[in-house]
């Protein structure tokens, strides 16, 4: 996740690339930065460091230098690989100083290119994989290829999801950019041309906008914008109709940043897998700062967490659990170090945190140091506190999560923990390679079940309507259903306000049945897992006492889907990566009861993003 921008033509200026930058905030604000063609012909780079407000640090150091602007290109940065620095901020150069690129996504063989190119005498002076696309061009320029030759080979040697704007200074005027599973889109304007990440970049100062695909080219003059293959065919451009305005644009034209951040999963998911494999297919954790050797030591795993990221901790129990055979205890952030837990120096504690800036997760993994375990975070959010403390971090790369109620930071937890569990059973050779490789392929399938999972919404917004008025709601599912059953019990807590509870299913007998009668819903994960059986046996238990019954079935699971009232479908998967699918539905469903019920799903009462009281 980061944004990038370029412009070009007679009416271009700087105030208006920063402005664009301004609006791709969202996608990232570690740090900012353009470099802009001058009149003279020089390339001259600007970059701002100063966490959130590094967008308003930009903005003041180009304040007065808009003279003699002829093109030039603009990054927001959500880091991923290299820290926070002025060195790592886009754009980044070539040797000569003359070739500019700005970038969103993850060269996945940046260590291979970069080897590579170091031998050829290329010098480096950032952390970062977008670098190496500046030398890659470099060295193909050199070679007496155009700019848009150099990105189109470039671009055939590039691994992973990605998009880049290049500007070669020799050819002012002239901006290039490319795609591959990630956005982009160009627009023009009177006198000005733009390529930029999404369309509220230069909303209002484009009049026509049109789509990218994937391993196309385009290159964007002051006369128009062209449009390629990746054999250098002419490919003609398809205009995007566009009816938002401003401030629906801030949101990606959705209603609001829920319904956005539900639909933005996919690539939450992709992304956070992506770059976590190498050469080899053996899963390559490099940024995590624990080296095999000390996870092989490591005999038993505490994992703590507050809410959602608890939910996605439950998740990892379960899989590390029966991939590792290693002992897990998972544990209430809250709760953990109020309790003399029992750990020493071979125990590892995951604190899983989304924003990284969790009170009572911070002195939980303090907690932890204290008593000499090695500590493990899973954020969201680079250079957080937890980041900077822990002995080890695996970032999610869901980008910036604007709703309060956590939805693709959610989902991107749990395949973050799973890669992380699969990593342990690699290191400690608790399970073949093919068998990892074979789940680590069905988790890749993923983003595109999600994609499935989502065209449901419509019908989902359907029976959510039917429930305006039910007072009382229950969430029943066994094994990785569970966190399931509890996450979508507090996804509706948090944005109806209506009473949610969810429960392991077995349990229901010992007490919770007595609650079940004819005014109650109750939901039933009830997908394919080793507990099937039982976990409709339980259904059964519910449905004879007459509450209305609404299931997240596998599709065309006709045994499960007669009885229900409501069937939510979602594809089949491996069963432990079952929960990434199956609380969609539930996300969905939560989100449009609350819309019907008149309620502010961004901004439910009583609530903050993150809570840094204990
Ligand atoms: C639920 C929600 C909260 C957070 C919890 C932990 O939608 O957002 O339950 O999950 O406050 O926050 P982080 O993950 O930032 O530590």
């Amino acid at each position: 996740m980061c944004g990038i921008i370029g412009s070009t033509g007679e009416a271009a200026s700087l105030n208006d690339l920063v402005e664009g930058l301004a609006r791709l905030e969202y996608r990232g604000y570690d740090s900012a930065g353009v470099a802009v063609v001058r009149a003279d012909g020089t390339l001259e780079r600007i970059r701002a460091v100063d966490g959130t407000a590094s967008l308003k640090l930009l903005a003041e150091l180009t304040k007065d230098k808009s003279d003699g602007y002829i093109a030039g290109l603009g990054h927001t940065r959500w880091a991923t690989h290299g820290r926070v620095t002025t060195d790592n901020a886009h754009p980044h150069f070539d040797c000569s100083g003359g070739v500019g690129v700005v970038h969103n996504g993850i060269v996945e063989n940046f260590r291979e290119l970069k080897s590579e190119l170091e031998k050829g005498g290329h010098v480096f002076t950032s952390q970062t994989d977008t670098e190496v696309i500046a030398h890659l061009l470099e060295a193909y320029l050199k070679e007496g290829l155009s700019l848009k030759e150099a990105v189109t080979t470039s671009m055939s040697r590039l691994r992973g999801a990605m998009s880049f704007v290049a500007i070669d200074a020799s050819d002012p005027k002239v901006l290039v950019a490319t795609k591959r599973m990630a956005p982009l889109i160009v627009g023009s304007g009177q006198g000005i041309n733009f390529v930029a990440s999404d369309i509220p970049a230069i909303l209002g100062k484009a009049d026509c906008f049109y789509q990218v695909g994937d391993d196309q080219v385009v290159v964007v003059s002051p006369d128009g914008n062209r449009l390629f293959d990746l054999f250098g065919k002419a490919v003609e451009l398809s205009e995007i109709s566009v009816e938002w305005d401003l401030e629906a644009a801030a949101r990606g034209g959705y209603q609001d940043f829920m319904s956005k951040e539900i639909f933005e999963q996919p690539s939450a998911v992709r992304d956070t897998l992506l770059g976590r494999v190498n050469e080899q297919g053996e899963i390559a954790l490099d940024e995590m700062r624990l080296d095999p050797e000390e996870l092989r030591r490591i005999n038993k795993i505490f994992i703590v967490g507050c809410g959602t990221s608890y939910h996605a901790g439950m998740v990892a129990k379960y899989a590390i659990e029966h991939w590792t055979r290693l002992p897990v205890e998972l544990d209430i952030s809250s709760e953990f170090r109020y309790r003399d837990p029992v750990l020493d120096q071979q125990t590892l504690v995951i604190g899983v945190s989304q924003s990284g800036e969790t009170l009572d997760t911070i002195a939980a993994m303090k907690e932890a140091t204290m008593l000499g375990a090695k500590t493990l975070v899973v954020s969201n959010v680079m250079g957080s506190s937890m980041a900077r403390a822990a002995d080890a971090v695996l970032y999610t790369r869901a980008g910036p999560e604007i709703g309060v109620a956590a939805t693709k930071t959610h989902t991107a937890q749990i395949s973050a923990l799973l890669v992380l569990a699969l990593y342990l059973a690699q290191v400690r050779r608790s399970m073949y390679a093919s068998e990892i490789s074979e789940i680590y392929s069905e988790m890749f399938r993923l983003p595109e079940k999600i994609e499935q999972v989502l065209t449901s919404d419509a019908a989902i917004e359907e029976v959510a309507q039917s429930m305006v008025g039910v007072k009382r709601f229950y969430f029943i599912g066994r094994h990785v259903g569970y966190p399931v059953a509890l996450e979508g019990a507090l996804k509706l807590k948090e944005i109806s306000y209506l009473p949610a509870e969810g429960y392991p299913a077995g349990e229901l007998k010992h007490g919770p049945i007595a609650m079940i009668d004819s005014d109650a819903v109750v939901f039933g994960i009830v997908t394919r897992t080793r507990l099937w059986e039982k976990t409709i046996s339980n259904v059964e238990e519910v449905r004879v006492r007459g509450a209305k019954i609404v299931l997240v079935a596998n599709e065309g699971d006709t045994e499960s889907i007669a009885l229900g009232d409501a069937i939510f479908e979602v594809p089949q998967t491996h069963p432990l990566l079952a929960p990434v699918l199956d609380v969609i539905p539930l996300q969905l469903f939560a989100y449009h009861l609350a819309l019907s019920l008149g309620n502010d799903v961004d901004r439910p009462r009583n609530l903050a993003k993150t809570v840094t009281v204990e």
